[in-house]
């Protein structure tokens, strides 16, 4: 069975239910492009008579995207199939949505992915998917013209029913007959509650959801904006009913149930956790507990916001394909799970809404002009970033290929649009400069930071030529490499020129200037040192606290580590008061909040117009986590793990850590352990790559080369790496 819709469908062959995706046939630029998935339901058939059909739903093309209104992209959902059955001779029967299809209403009184869902149980149409089922009262369907939209299979994994938590409770007094129950999931997820109740027919309940209890032990729903986040039942009564929404979710962690009188009863709730269906290739832990469960909260960052695109948030009315967010993090997602199709199709939600221009829209797929507009510094640069990213992680570059033409006109429209003398966002050409070092507490304009924003433009764009460069010499484009190459030396020197002093100090003296200048190496060797001890003695002076946005603060713990301050990366990592990552771990958080300042003790909630408990951007320390207090890189010179780069740095109170990671190439794992004066090490190798362990300073000198294979080494301080062990 071929099948899509505009809108959502799920459908039904002989009263069974067709695959087990969720939200398809998922969010695309549906103006231009339409995913087609494929079943195969040889199974749902039998000889004689059959049934088929498909229930419809709103979702992104006709619901409530972000906090527009809803008919978006158009005004009813539009379905679209084709059942292939190819009989023993081998002739093939085609059945096809065409006008001989009816249509009814039944108990879905409303859906929407913002708002929730309203579903009325007594509606119910028994058996409607059932060879034999009489369709009194339904109507002729609308036959429609094809839209001239490209019918796709996709490249990415569906929505899927990913975990179960059953909920205990209800908090508080409150009993689950009662009128009115709060229950704590225990995690902040994206999803949904299965709910079985036993209740009079018409008797009724709403489900109220939220990522946060206020001071009196309500739910906190102010930051969800205009979400309603609400679902709504009736019964029909007599024996147990099970009901779980199928064309909402929500973000949440607490829920409230609203009964309509003490009559129903709940025989057993859930809550189901939602997103794409990525294989987890990577894990981490260490002797550190306040580390571990941030890194727990990184990967449920992760889990609640790839769901079909990689969204911000996925609570209030936003929800979005943020450009810059998923720049941040697409490493430590690489990481954590096998993203390779769910970014080969994310880039493609990029590439449509590329405007003529050139310009990278601030959030794909593209929702109006405003979001369709140049994204800025930081967020445009996912265009050339991401699919990099993608590249080091599965050595497949095929992602290069696919985006090289996308990134090309991007830079041509930074050139011709974006700079002066290679200083990108200059406020002569681009007075608004892009969203700044987004959420950074060091002051400057409403929440953009104090970081120039020609700073991190200019910053930028020298690495996307940097990339640029790279890809084009991966890519045979020998000619463009070296142009590009050079290119970069260009607006390097502009860089110098512009933002570093004849003394060697940065212009924009705070962290993130610092952080951009060192990560993506914009400074002279003298300035380096200079920029690195000026970072350090700012975080010092700050306490060890942060004060980067959305663009400082991956690459912070890194800088300082490559500097020489690896003691002042530990102390931030586990720095325990706000601003830092540890903070909200320390009070309770159980994902990534979007702000250092969500919740203060003294503060309480920061503005509702803008506070998601579950916004990934922040967790990009994962990457730092895995590649150097655990210790495993990969090599991007050798990408997809073909050479492995073990380089642990033990530091701050950490004594142990360990890392794995299913690469393509196979798995590769680090276990190490301070022992007084000795490091242990295990590792293990991918069986088609090797490795080579960049021991720490103050252990040994130079480096060690491992084929495939466990390998157990003890390093002594100073002394040669002894190996005691070589398996293969
Ligand atoms: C989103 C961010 C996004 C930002 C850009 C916010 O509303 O939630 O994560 O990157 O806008 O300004």
């Amino acid at each position: 069975m071929y099948v899509t819709a505009l809108g959502l469908y799920e459908c039904e062959i002989n009263g069974q239910t067709v695959g087990r995706d969720v939200f398809t046939p998922g969010w695309t630029e549906y103006r231009k492009r339409v995913q087609v998935q494929t079943y195969d339901v040889t199974a749902l058939l039998r000889a004689g008579e059959n049934a088929w059909g498909a229930i419809l739903g709103d979702g992104w093309f006709c619901g409530h995207i972000s906090s527009k209104d809803r008919q978006g992209y158009g005004p009813q959902p539009v379905f679209l199939a084709q059942l292939e059955i190819t009989m023993p001779d081998g002739s093939v029967h085609r059945i096809v949505t065409d006008s001989s299809w009816k249509y009814s209403t039944g108990p879905i009184l409303e859906n929407d992915l913002i708002m929730g869902e309203s579903y009325d149980a007594r509606l119910e149409l028994e058996n409607w998917s059932l060879p034999g089922f009489r369709e009194e009262g339904w109507l002729p369907v609308v036959e429609e013209a094809a839209p001239q939209i490209i019918l796709t299979a996709s490249a990415s994994p569906p929505v899927r029913r990913q975990e179960v938590i059953r909920i205990n409770g209800p908090l508080g007094a409150g009993a689950p007959a009662g009128k009115r129950s709060i229950f704590d999931v225990g995690q902040n997820i994206a999803g949904r509650v299965c709910i079985t109740v036993r209740g009079p027919r018409g008797g009724h309940f709403h489900i109220r959801h939220a990522e946060m209890l206020d001071a009196h032990g309500e739910l906190y729903v102010d930051n969800l904006r205009s979400a309603r986040c609400t679902d709504k039942y009736t019964c029909k009564g007599g024996e147990e009913e099970t009901w779980e929404p199928r064309f909402t979710f929500h973000g949440f962690r607490y829920v409230e149930i609203v009964f309509s009188g003490p009559d129903i009863e709940i025989v057993k709730i859930e809550a189901v956790a939602l997103y794409s269906d990525m294989e987890q290739t990577g894990s981490f832990s260490c002797s550190q507990p306040l580390v571990n469960q941030l890194f727990q909260n990184i990967h449920w960052g992760m889990k609640g916001n790839f769901l079909e695109v990689p969204t911000d948030c996925p609570q209030r009315d936003e929800r979005l394909g943020w450009t810059g967010d998923a720049q941040v993090f697409v490493s430590t997602a690489g990481f954590l799970r096998d993203v390779r199709g769910f970014f080969t199709k994310w880039m493609l939600d990029v590439a449509d809404a590329q405007k003529p221009s050139g310009a990278i829209s601030s959030v794909a797929p593209q929702i109006d002009a405003r979001t369709g507009e140049d994204a800025g510094p930081g967020w445009s640069d996912a265009a050339i970033i991401c699919p990099w990213e993608i590249y080091r992680v599965y050595g497949d570059r095929r992602i290069l290929e696919q985006n090289y033409a996308t990134m090309q006109r991007f830079i041509e429209f930074l050139r011709d649009k974006r700079c002066r003398d290679h200083i990108r966002s200059h406020p002569s050409v681009d007075p608004w400069g892009g969203h700044g070092d987004w959420l950074a507490m060091d002051g400057g304009v409403d929440r953009e930071g104090s970081t120039p924003k020609d700073l991190i433009g200019t910053a930028y764009f020298a690495y996307d030529l940097e990339l640029l460069s790279r890809i084009a010499g991966i890519l045979g484009k020998t000619d463009d490499s070296i142009h590009y190459k050079a290119w970069r030396e260009e607006v390097v020197r502009a860089f110098r020129r512009r933002f570093v002093t004849e003394d060697g100090l940065l212009v924009g003296n705070n962290q993130t200037s610092h952080v951009l200048a060192l990560h993506f190496n914009l400074l002279p060797e003298v300035a380096r040192n200079i920029a690195a001890s000026e970072l350090a003695k700012n975080i010092q002076k700050r306490s060890y606290h942060l004060s980067t946005g959305f663009l400082g603060t991956p690459y912070i713990c890194r800088v300082l580590e490559d500097a020489g301050h690896l003691d002042v990366a530990y102390k931030l990592l586990e720095q325990e008061t706000f601003p830092s990552w540890l903070f909200p771990v320390k009070n309770g958080a159980t994902t990534i909040w979007e702000r250092w300042d969500s919740w203060t003790p003294d503060k309480g909630f920061q503005a509702a117009r803008m506070n998601s408990f579950n916004h990934y951007a922040y967790g990009a320390i994962g990457a730092w986590l895995v590649g150097t207090v655990a210790g495993i890189e990969l090599d991007a010179d050798q990408p997809g793990g073909s050479h492995i780069l073990f380089r642990p740095r033990p530091g701050g109170t950490i004594t142990q850590a360990e890392a794995s990671w299913h690469t393509v190439r196979g798995r590769v794992a680090i276990k190490w352990e301070k022992c007084n004066d000795r490091l242990n090490l295990a590792l293990t190798v991918p069986a088609f790559g090797c490795a080579t362990l960049l021991p720490p300073d103050g252990y040994v000198a130079g480096q060690l080369k491992f084929g495939p294979g466990r390998h157990e080494i003890v390093l002594n301080g100073e002394v040669l790496a002894q190996k005691i062990n070589r398996a293969s």
